[in-house]
């Protein structure tokens, strides 16, 4: 199977360009219009995979390879770029200079080995054929090998956060590192209870997806020397970004065809996983909620959930309920005192909401 949540990434990545287009059709986020997020952090995420791969030695060559595999430059390093963003922009509001420290630097290196970890599980979880465009780590390694390489990496990170010599680092990213572990187990399941199935998806969607960012902007605005107000504004940014990238993932997939989405139209539904649109669209086809327990497995339950999403006003709710998430992120930042990054952060929501693919 393809990667859609890289490709989403690419596309957010390749959307830069335009984010003066993107910011005019967008809600009141940022007046910025000619930051672009990427060009501005550009500098601190240059050597960001050759720095992983040093730390990705062994005595054992193949772990090596397969550790890194996945660390080949072609990442775009969405994460990094949000936690360097934040670091700076918390800097220069806590002492008026945006310099990246080292100890910041070093969590955007975490985060990119705790993700990747997650992904290279995730791919063997999911029989993925493919990442990023080409051939997925379980398909050229098997999965018992990638297991192994997706653990290495995740403790190599453990390791350089220990070296940082902060127990409320490591705890504020073993939070994140369980969620993810949470997040996945959450999504195998769903709720019996109409009324907890919301709720259910949402902290779902927390744990998989926003967590792990909203840990490690706290940690840098921690180490920025925030206190416990700002922190929580940090913390609130990534969750808030975190859940309303999830969301407009979940409504794409209804939305884009195959070619954009890089993986088949509906493939949640054929995952048998119901995401916010179809959640919504339950309330006008009340029909679907037999679908949704028995996670589409009966023959045409795809397409009816499909058709029942388009005839409902499900796309809809769910896009204005990521606008929601992304406002009160941009909420979170405005506090900041004004500088390019903290605008940087703020293009971020209006390009997370306007991404076509
Ligand atoms: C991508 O899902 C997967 C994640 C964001 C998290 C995966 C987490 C685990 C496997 C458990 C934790 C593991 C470690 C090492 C901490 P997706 O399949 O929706 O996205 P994709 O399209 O990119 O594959
Ligand atoms: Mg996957």
């Amino acid at each position: 199977m393809a990667s859609p949540r890289s490709s989403a990434l690419l596309a957010l990545r390749s959307q830069s360009s335009s984010s003066q287009q993107s910011l005019q059709e967008s809600s009141s986020t940022s007046q910025s219009s000619s930051i672009d997020p990427f060009k501005l952090a550009q500098s601190d995420l240059d050597n960001l995979f050759i720095d992983i791969r040093k730390e990705l030695n062994t005595v054992m060559p193949e772990l090596k390879e397969i550790s890194s595999y996945y660390f080949d430059g072609q990442g775009k390093a969405i994460r990094p770029l949000i936690i360097i963003l934040t670091a700076r922009a918390f800097n220069f509001h806590l002492s008026g200079k945006s310099e990246l420290l080292n100890s910041q630097k070093r969590v955007s290196l975490i985060i990119e080995m705790i993700h990747t970890a997650s992904l290279i599980h995730d791919d063997v979880i999911d029989s993925a054929d493919t990442r990023r465009g080409k051939p997925s780590v379980n398909v050229l390694w098997g999965q018992k090998k990638s297991i192994f390489a997706g653990d290495f990496v995740i403790s190599r990170g453990s390791q350089m956060l220990a070296r940082l010599n902060s127990t409320v680092l490591i705890s504020l990213l073993s939070e994140a590192i369980i969620d993810l572990v949470l997040g996945e187990f959450m999504q195998m399941g769903s709720k019996e209870d109409v009324n907890e199935r919301f709720a259910h998806y949402i902290q779902k969607t927390f744990k998989k997806t926003a967590s792990l960012i909203a840990y490690t902007c706290k940690s840098v605005s921690y180490l920025s020397g925030a206190n416990e107000e700002l922190q929580e504004a940090a913390f609130q940014y990534g969750r808030n970004l975190g859940i309303a990238f999830q969301l407009v993932d979940d409504l794409l997939d209804f939305v884009s065809n195959q070619a954009e989405l890089g993986k088949p139209a509906a493939n949640d539904l054929k995952l048998g996983l119901a995401t916010a649109p179809v959640l919504f669209a339950c309330e006008k086809f009340p029909e679907l909620n037999e679908m949704i327990i028995r996670r589409f497995s009966e023959p045409g339950d795809v397409e009816k959930a499909y058709d029942a999403v388009m005839k409902s006003d499900g796309i809809y709710h769910t896009r204005m309920l990521a606008r929601k998430h992304a406002d009160e992120a941009a909420r979170h930042i405005a506090q900041l005192a004004d500088s390019p990054e903290k605008q940087a952060l703020m293009v971020l929501c209006d390009m997370v909401l306007n991404r076509k693919k």
